[in-house]
This record gives C-alpha cells, structure tokens and sequence, in this order.
C-alpha cells in the first residue's frame, strides 16, 4: 500500500530549537497509531540539526556545491544538517527572484547530492481562457528538462498561489484539483515516460485546514499535501494527519 504523505512547511513559524523538539515529540506521539500515512518536517535550516525523529527537509537550496555565495546553502550541506528532502521552486522563492531555470539548478543539484526533491508548481491566477495550464506545462518542462533520471525519486506539489495562506474557504475545490492533478500527471507522462509519471506523489498545497483535508484527499486525486500555516499547529496538522489515514 502507497502511504499517503503530508508535509509541513514550516516557512518561518517556528523559531526555537526547544518549541521545535517539542511539537516534533508531540507529534510522534499523537499520531504513533495512523496508519497509510506519513508526515514529513521542513523547518527553518537552523532547527535542522536539532530535530530528530520524522523525516526532515530544507525550504530551499543553492544550486552551487560550494564557493562565494554569502547566505546559501547547497544541497550536501543540507544532507550534512539531516535533510532527506528539500522544497524546490516554492513560490515564495520564486517571488524573490528564483526563475525556472534557478528551480532546473537546484532540482538538479538536490537530485545529484541524493535528497529528494519537492518541485513546486502553481499558477498565481487561474483564467477563463485555460492559461493557468500552459504555465504549469512550462515550469514542469523546464525544471525537469533533461532530468528524466530524476522521476525515481521525484515529488510533485501543485501549489496554486493564489490559494496559498488564506484559510479552508478560500482554497482550491477538490474538483479543480483533480481536474489539475490530472493535467500534471499527463504533462509528467510527456516529459518522463507514463510509468515514471504514475510513481510520481502528487501533493496538494494552499490552505490545506482540518476543515477541508479530508474532501481534498478523498476528491482531490492527490497523494498528499504540502500543509503551511495549519502545519506549525500541532492539534491542526494532527487532525490533517488523521483526514489522510487509510
Ligand atoms: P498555506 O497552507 O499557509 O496556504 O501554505 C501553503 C504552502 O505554501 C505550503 O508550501
């Protein structure tokens, strides 16, 4: 049985070491029983190395190995820290500055150094005219392009920006999000080959709340999600868990 898999971005929720450990135990112990799903951990870089326990992952990363480049972190620093897994591409990356082909770099960078990378993908505004859909198409091309080694370990979050921070009424209906998934289930299929494409987790992202989790996992056609602000709540991210069982 595939395990569904939730991961919490903590963007900059979380600050210290000892609330971290803390929500990290708490969250070990409340959901020790769930079955057919898993929940992974992105915090800041600095409680990388403090936490242990569940899976954890960088925000972000350099595409550089090493050298003058003030403030970044590369992919085998990251590893060195215990990541696993690393957000690639999230728009609040791509708001300061990170292009396609930065996100091609670093998906490529974090693939190349064994940590498995999330690419994130998500139109800022959706349109009558269906363009949402060629921009999903072009940021799912360019990243992968050349990659298709990559798919082994690849992670597809859809993230439609437009969704993201709001609350449970503001986000996505589960029916648009089946209808996306599809479509970036069809686009992985050109790009990487139909069976690397169906091993391919798709996640959801954007205001992923207990109120809406479980119709989005059921509806959804999606094999998780990238959870933000509910994330950083221990009894919210709990009950999101709970929504995924299987
Ligand atoms: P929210 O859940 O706060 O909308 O954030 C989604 C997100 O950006 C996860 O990466």
């Amino acid at each position: 049985m595939k395990k569904r898999l939730v991961i919490a971005n903590w963007k900059m929720y979380i600050h210290s070491p000892d609330a971290a450990k803390k929500f990290i135990s708490l969250l070990k112990r409340k959901s020790a029983g769930l079955s057919g799903v898993e929940a992974w951990v992105a915090p800041p870089f600095t409680l990388l190395p403090v936490l242990k326990g569940v899976k954890l992952g960088g925000q972000t990363l350099s595409s550089y190995a090493d050298g003058a480049h003030t403030g970044e972190i590369s992919a085998a620093m990251l590893k060195a820290a215990g990541a696993t897994f690393v957000i690639v591409g999230h728009s609040e990356r791509r708001t300061l500055g990170d292009t396609n082909e930065d996100v091609h770099a670093q998906l490529a960078a974090a693939a190349g150094a064994g940590v498995v990378p999330v690419l994130c993908v998500g139109e800022t505004a959706r349109s009558a005219d269906g363009a949402h859909f060629s921009l999903l198409e072009e940021q799912l091309a360019s990243a992968l392009r050349g990659a298709q080694s990559l798919a082994a370990k690849l992670i597809v979050a859809y993230e439609p920006v437009w969704a993201i921070g709001k609350s449970a009424e503001d986000a996505m209906q589960p029916g648009e999000v089946e209808e996306t998934v599809i479509f970036i289930r069809k686009t992985l299929a050109n790009i990487l080959g139909r069976k690397e494409a169906l091993r391919v987790p798709i996640l959801y992202g954007g205001s992923v709340e207990p109120q809406n989790a479980a119709t989005l996992i059921t509806d959804g056609g999606v094999d998780g999600f990238l959870v933000g602000h509910a994330s950083a709540d221990l009894e919210q991210f709990v009950e999101i868990l709970k929504s995924c069982r299987k």
